[in-house]
C-alpha cells in the first residue's frame, strides 16, 4: 500500500498540471495562477484557474477543483485508476502489477460492474424496438413523432413481453444474478425465479452528467398503471442527484437551462432544438439537483405542466433555486399541459416567444398566492399587502428588494409608502426569519452548515498559512472534524506539517472517489473572506474555539457512556474552558 501511494505521487509529480490542462484550456497568467475558460460548466469570463505552486485547479464559479488525476477524470469520464494509467503513459511511468489497494479497487469494480451491466441493458432493450417483436414499442414512438434520430440520441428502447429476456441476455453475457439484482433490472419470487423488471414498456435509458447508463425508466405504451416505472435506488442511481437530459445539455453554449417535468417533455424539447432542457427522474426536485444545474448555469425556466400539480411544483422548485442565489423564471405553457404539447401544436418559434416572456419567478410567485385573497374586499386586501410584504423578505440583498417592493406596489395598485412600512414591520417583528444559512462568502460545495462551514474556513485558513500550524494543533485534533473527508484531510496536513512541507495535491489523490477529491480540494481553495480590520489573532481565535466547541457537544450528545467516554468529556470540558481564555496571536 505504502509502495502504491508513492507510485501515484510519482505519476502525479512527473505530470505538471499546467502542461496537462494547458492542453485542454487556453490558460493566461495572472499574478502566480493561470486562469482560463472553465471547461466543466458554460461561462463567458475566465474563473477556471490553475495554481502551479499547489498542482492543483479550481473554479470560482463551478466550484469543481482538484489535481491532475481529478482533471483527468472529470474531462475524459475516466475513473481513477483510468487516470492513473493514462498519466503514467503520458510520463513514461511504469505501474506496478495489483498495486491498487484492495479496498478501493473493490468499491470501483461494484461501481464499474454495475455501470457496465446497465448499458448492456440499454443496448438489449435499443436492439429489441429494432427487433420484429419490437413493433409495438416503434408504432408508439411513431405515433409521439419521435425521428429515429431523437431514438438514437437518446438510446431508447423497448421490453417486450417475455417475462426473462433480459435476465436471459445478460446472463449469456457472462453477467452473475446478484449483480442483475444489484442493478435494479430484475426481481426474484419463489415462483418465477428471477424475472425482468421491466415488461412490455417503451424504455428511457437514465445517464448521468457523463453519459453512462445508471437507471432506467420505463413507459407503459398507451394507458395503464403505473405509467412510469423508474429503477428503484441502487448504488449508481441516485434519483435526487441526477438530471435527465443533463449529459447533453450541459455542452449546449446557453447560460440557462429549461428545467421540465418529464423524459418525454425532454425529448420533444430537444428534438425541436432545445438542447438545454433537463427533467428531474420521478421526484420532486431535489436541492442536490439545484447544486448540478448550479454548476453549469445560473439561471433556469422552468417548463413544468400548467395544472395544479405542475404550479405546486413548480412553487417549489423556485424556492430551491433562489436558495442557491440562481435566476428563475417560470414559462407558460397554457392553453396547453406540458412543453410536448405545446410544441407538437404552436412549434418551435412559438415556445421561443414564451421564452421571451417567461415570467419572474417571483412574479409568478406572488400571483399564485393572490388567488388565495379576493383584493377587492378591503380586509383580505389588507391580508394580502401583509402577506406580500413577509414574501418581499425572501430578498436579502435591499437594492433587490426595492425593486421587487416598487414593481410589486405598481402591480397591486398598493401605495408604495404603505407596502414599505408593512415591510418594515415584519422585519422588526422578526415574524419572518430569514434563510437560516444564507450563502456567504465562504461558497464551499453545496452544504452551508455553519458547523462544517467552520472546520472548512480553519482548514482553509491552515493550508494558506502553515505558520499557524502548532496553534491549531495545540487546541484541535483531526476526530474534531465531523465530515469523515475533512477528518481524513485534516489527519494527513498535520501528518504532512510535521515533517515540514505540505502537499495539497498529494492529499487529494489519496481519495479515489471524485466527489471525495472535489471536496477535499475545495478545501484549499476557497478564499477566507477576513474583514482588513479585523484582529487576526482573535478571529483565529473564535474559529479555533467554535470548531471545539461544536466537536465537544457533538460527543456529549453520544448516547455511548462509558468509562473512556466519561474520562473524555471532562478533559474536553477542561480543554474547552482553558481555550475559551487562551490569547492567540499570529
Ligand atoms: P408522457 O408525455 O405521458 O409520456 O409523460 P411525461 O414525460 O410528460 O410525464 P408526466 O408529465 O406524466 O410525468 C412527469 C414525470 O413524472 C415522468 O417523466 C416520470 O419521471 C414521473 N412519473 C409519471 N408517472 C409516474 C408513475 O406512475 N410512477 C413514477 N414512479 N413516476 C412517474
Ligand atoms: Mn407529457
Amino acid at each position: 500500500m505504502a509502495d502504491f501511494n508513492s507510485v501515484i505521487e510519482e505519476v502525479r509529480s512527473r505530470n505538471d498540471i499546467l502542461d496537462v490542462i494547458g492542453g485542454y484550456v487556453h490558460l493566461q497568467k495572472k499574478g502566480s495562477a493561470y486562469f482560463g475558460l472553465c471547461p466543466f460548466h458554460n461561462e463567458k469570463t475566465p474563473s477556471f484557474s490553475v495554481t502551479p505552486s499547489k498542482q492543483m485547479y479550481y473554479c470560482f464559479g463551478c466550484q469543481k477543483g482538484g489535481n491532475v488525476f481529478t482533471f483527468m477524470q472529470e474531462y475524459e469520464n475516466m475513473t481513477f485508476r483510468e487516470a492513473l494509467q493514462a498519466l503514467a503513459d503520458r510520463a513514461g511511468v511504469e505501474l506496478p502489477e495489483n498495486a491498487y489497494s484492495a479496498e478501493s479497487k473493490s468499491r470501483d469494480d461494484v461501481r464499474r460492474k454495475l455501470l457496465e451491466v446497465n448499458r448492456a441493458a440499454a443496448i438489449y432493450y435499443a436492439y429489441q424496438l429494432k427487433s420484429p417483436q419490437g413493433i409495438n414499442g416503434r408504432d408508439y414512438f411513431r405515433q409521439r413523432q419521435l425521428s429515429d434520430e431523437t431514438i438514437l440520441r437518446f438510446g431508447l428502447g423497448y421490453a417486450g413481453v417475455t417475462r426473462d429476456g433480459l435476465v436471459r441476455h445478460l446472463r449469456s453475457k457472462g453477467y452473475d444474478d446478484r449483480l442483475i439484482t444489484d442493478a435494479g433490472l430484475a426481481n426474484f419470487d419463489e415462483r418465477d425465479g428471477l424475472h425482468d423488471r421491466f415488461w412490455n414498456r417503451v424504455m428511457y435509458p437514465i445517464q448521468d452528467g457523463g453519459g453512462r447508463v445508471i437507471g432506467f425508466g420505463g413507459r407503459v405504451l398507451g394507458e395503464g398503471e403505473p405509467k412510469y416505472l423508474n429503477t428503484r435506488e441502487t448504488l449508481v442511481f441516485d434519483k435526487g442527484r441526477n438530471l435527465y437530459g443533463l449529459n447533453l445539455a450541459r455542452s449546449t453554449r446557453k447560460d440557462y437551462f429549461i428545467l421540465c417535468e418529464g423524459y418525454m417533455d425532454v425529448i420533444a424539447m430537444h428534438q425541436a432544438g432545445f438542447g438545454n432542457a433537463v427533467a428531474g427522474l420521478g421526484t420532486a426536485f431535489t436541492s442536490g439537483q439545484a447544486t448540478l444545474v448550479h454548476r453549469y448555469v445560473r439561471k433556469v425556466l422552468l417548463a413544468y405542466d400548467s395544472d395544479g400539480a405542475g404550479t405546486g411544483a413548480a412553487l417549489k422548485a423556485i424556492s430551491i433555486l433562489r436558495d442557491m442565489d440562481m435566476t428563475v423564471r417560470v414559462i407558460n405553457m397554457l392553453p396547453y399541459k406540458d412543453p410536448d404539447e405545446f410544441i407538437k401544436n404552436l412549434g418551435r418559434e412559438e415556445f421561443e416567444k414564451r421564452i421571451e416572456d417567461a415570467e419572474d419567478g417571483f412574479f409568478f410567485e406572488i400571483r399564485m398566492m393572490e388567488r388565495d385573497y379576493d383584493i377587492k374586499d378591503p380586509g383580505s386586501r389588507s391580508d394580502f399587502t401583509h402577506a406580500l410584504a413577509g414574501r418581499l423578505l425572501v430578498f436579502e440583498d435591499e437594492v433587490r428588494r426595492e425593486n421587487y417592493l416598487t414593481a410589486m406596489a405598481e402591480r397591486y395598485s398598493i401605495p408604495r409608502e404603505q407596502l414599505a412600512n408593512a415591510v418594515r414591520k415584519k422585519a422588526e417583528t422578526g415574524e419572518y426569519r430569514p434563510r437560516e444559512n444564507p450563502r456567504s462568502g465562504m461558497r464551499n460545495g453545496s452544504n452551508d452548515d455553519p458547523v462544517l462551514r467552520n472546520q472548512r474556513n480553519l482548514i482553509t485558513w491552515l493550508a494558506d498559512e502553515p505558520a499557524i500550524f502548532d496553534t491549531v494543533r495545540k487546541y484541535v485534533e483531526p476526530d474534531d472534524f465531523s465530515d469523515p473527508i475533512y477528518r481524513e484531510v485534516v489527519t494527513q496536513m498535520y501528518k504532512d506539517m510535521e515533517g515540514g512541507r505540505l502537499n495539497p495535491a498529494a492529499i487529494i489523490s489519496t481519495f479515489t472517489d471524485q466527489e471525495d477529491q472535489s471536496k477535499a480540494a475545495s478545501l484549499f481553495n476557497t478564499v477566507l473572506v477576513i474583514d482588513d480590520d479585523a484582529d487576526m489573532g482573535m478571529a483565529l481565535h473564535d474559529l479555533i474555539y467554535m470548531v471545539k466547541k461544536a466537536a465537544v457537544e457533538d460527543r456529549n450528545n453520544s448516547d455511548v457512556i462509558d468509562e473512556e467516554s466519561i474520562r473524555r468529556n471532562i478533559n474536553d470540558k477542561r480543554a474547552l474552558e482553558e481555550l475559551r481564555r487562551a490569547t492567540i496571536k499570529i
